[in-house]
């Protein structure tokens, strides 16, 4: 297996609070790689630093063999890689259907060249766009709810949206930072199972933060412990779930129990 993501040794502060200390891990092209911590660890500092929404200090993010050091996240979005935004607000007037089609193609600068000089190829352009809007609603589970408002669509139904918004681009590799929290258990089933298809069937790559632990175990592997802004352990949930330092970190002194 060759690696999708690799973090070598990066740092990062904010003001005197060091936060990301000495951090290194690999996300193996077409997995489901987790990381848990406690509260404050640093999940989503070097969540946000990998989509590139955060410059780091000091070491590297590589990209599929490519150095994207401090590259911003519509850089990275153009070589693949993809964090999930909430549906913006100014979007919930819109369809959910409407949210899928909107999302910009990878190549905006050739497209803007074409909406330009090949007007006609633009229109077979939106009605490709289209279709593919309508295949990945459907493949999601929201068909029923395409022409709805998408902010009428319940919290988890959202975020359903959020993970098709991903699938109109044809990402190599999905960052999902807590997207279960506050998701109902059936549609959180949903999730679970269009992220396991999307891995299965596209061979998407993820990266998945999440607290809760049932979605972490059917999910992910290897699963990453992060504490106090470095990689505590890294391996299968059975052996981290039952690794001492790991529940020291999450639940203090073994001994005062
Ligand atoms: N923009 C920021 N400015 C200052 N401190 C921050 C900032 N973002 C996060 N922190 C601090 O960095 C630490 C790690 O935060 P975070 O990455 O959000 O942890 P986690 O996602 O694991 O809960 C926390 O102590 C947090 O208060
Ligand atoms: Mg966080």
């Amino acid at each position: 297996m060759s690696s999708m993501i690799e973090v070598k040794s990066v740092q990062k502060s904010f003001g005197r609070l060091k936060v990301i200390n000495d951090c290194s891990f690999n996300i193996e092209k077409g997995s489901i790689t987790g990381m848990i911590g406690p509260n404050g660890a640093g999940k989503s500092t070097i969540f946000n630093i990998i989509a590139g929404t955060i410059p780091l200090d000091t070491g590297n993010i590589i990209l599929d063999g490519e150095d994207v050091t401090n590259q911003t996240a519509n850089a990275l979005f153009g070589k693949g890689l993809l964090r999930t935004f909430q549906i913006a607000h100014e979007f919930s007037h819109m369809t959910a259907l409407e949210n899928l089609m909107m999302v910009p193609p990878r190549q905006l600068g050739e497209n803007l060249f074409n909406a330009w000089f090949q007007p006609g190829k633009v229109a077979r352009q939106e009605t490709k766009n289209r279709r593919k809007a309508l295949e990945v609603i459907d493949y999601i589970g929201l068909d029923h709810v395409k022409n709805e408002l998408a902010g009428n669509l319940s919290g988890g139904q959202k975020k359903l949206l959020e993970l098709g918004r991903t699938m109109m681009t044809d990402s190599k590799v999905v960052l999902l930072d807590e997207v279960a929290a506050g998701v109902n258990r059936t549609l959180l089933k949903g999730l679970t199972d269009n992220i396991l298809r999307m891995n299965r069937d596209l061979g998407v790559t993820f990266l998945v933060i999440e607290h809760d632990m049932d979605m972490i175990a059917k999910l992910c592997d290897p699963v990453i412990v992060l504490a106090q802004g470095s990689v505590m352990v890294e391996g299968k949930i059975e052996d981290i779930q039952n690794n001492p330092q790991v529940i020291e970190a999450y639940f203090g002194s073994t001994d005062a129990a």
